[in-house]
């Protein structure tokens, strides 16, 4: 698949958890969010805190590190203070789930 690697099977993330990957050497946190999955940059734009060991509600995970908030579906940051990460496009093809390339938009 184009550009898409292999990380994890779907069973692997179950609603609500997250798994962190390496993608083309970065570190990738993977969420499921009632059945669909997201991908955005694990590392906390904050002071690095490992984002896919954060709380998820919802679409929002909790940096568990000093708590700021970020929507999985597009890495930008809920609290209005400005940070962001980024995101990456995601597949899920029978069992499996990819990750992509950079979202752009
Ligand atoms: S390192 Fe994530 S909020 Fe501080």
């Amino acid at each position: 698949m184009d550009g898409f690697q292999l990380v994890a099977r779907i069973d692997e993330i179950p609603p609500g958890e997250s798994k962190i990957v390496i993608v083309n050497d970065k570190s990738i946190a993977v969420f499921n969010v009632e059945g669909s999955f997201y991908a955005i940059y694990n590392v906390c734009p904050h002071e690095g805190g490992p984002l896919g060991e954060g709380r998820l509600k919802g679409y929002v995970v909790s940096c568990p590190w000093h708590e700021l908030a970020f929507d999985v579906r597009n890495g930008q940051g809920t609290d209005g203070g400005g940070y962001c990460v980024g995101s990456y496009e995601v597949r899920v093809e029978g069992q499996e789930v990819f990750v992509g390339g950079r979202r752009t938009a």
